[in-house]
């Protein structure tokens, strides 16, 4: 009976495990001690963290009061004026979850939602090239070719899947956001690449140190 105990909670420890229920000690850290506007990675610096693989959220940290605060504070990245972005990945703020926010120019009034446990199911239609850039990679830009419609599968903030078609300059933003979440970055598969004057001009006093915390 004593052994069979033993072998169950062995069992659950290698189950919780392999799930990897729960935040880890790095995305608590993230979470909690990072300012309202967040420490954005950058290429080469965090490219170990940008490169990593992305896994889903479990229900755990769904339901999770650190879930909502890792909402809000992307959301203030990215619409903050020093970074003003159209999408962003959780990867490029220290989290390798699968999770972007992407500003919606096919919804009315271009709302910036957020994406849980996205997936990509289909690309649709032959590539077109487009200009591109990367809050993790100033001040460059480069030309990507990318499909003009996905299908994606993902959950809201309240927890509801859904899946959807999306069109236009959004599914662009999607296959950029979503490559991030596999440690791919535009750069990988742009036709060119070159620096953007003007971001440079921009970024000219931009203070790029990372929070004293993060290593
Ligand atoms: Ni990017």
């Amino acid at each position: 009976m004593r052994k069979w105990i033993l072998f169950t909670a062995f069992l659950a420890i290698v189950a919780s495990c392999s799930t990897r229920s729960g935040w880890t000690e790095w995305e608590q850290t993230v979470i909690e001690r990072s300012d309202s506007v967040m420490y954005v990675a950058v290429m080469p610096a965090d490219s170990a963290i940008l490169r990593a693989q992305s896994v889903d959220f479990g229900p755990k940290e769904l339901a999770s009061a650190q879930m909502q605060t890792l909402l809000d504070k992307m959301y203030r990245t990215l619409t903050d004026p020093s970074q003003d972005g159209v999408g962003i990945a959780a990867p490029q703020v220290g989290i390798n979850r699968r999770l972007v926010m992407v500003m919606r120019y096919d919804k009315p009034g271009q709302p910036i939602e957020p994406y849980i446990n996205i997936r990509i199911d289909s690309l649709i239609g032959p590539k077109n090239p487009g200009p591109e850039g990367c809050l993790s990679i100033p001040p460059y830009r480069g030309v990507v070719r990318r499909h003009p419609k996905v299908q994606i599968s993902y959950l809201k903030a309240d927890g509801t899947p859904v899946a959807e078609q999306v069109e236009g300059y959004s599914a662009v933003i999607f296959q950029h956001e979503c490559d991030h979440l596999d440690g791919i970055l535009y750069i990988d598969k742009a036709d060119t690449v070159y620096v953007n004057e003007a971001w440079a001009a921009e970024r000219e006093n931009f203070n790029y140190d990372r929070p004293e915390w993060w290593d």
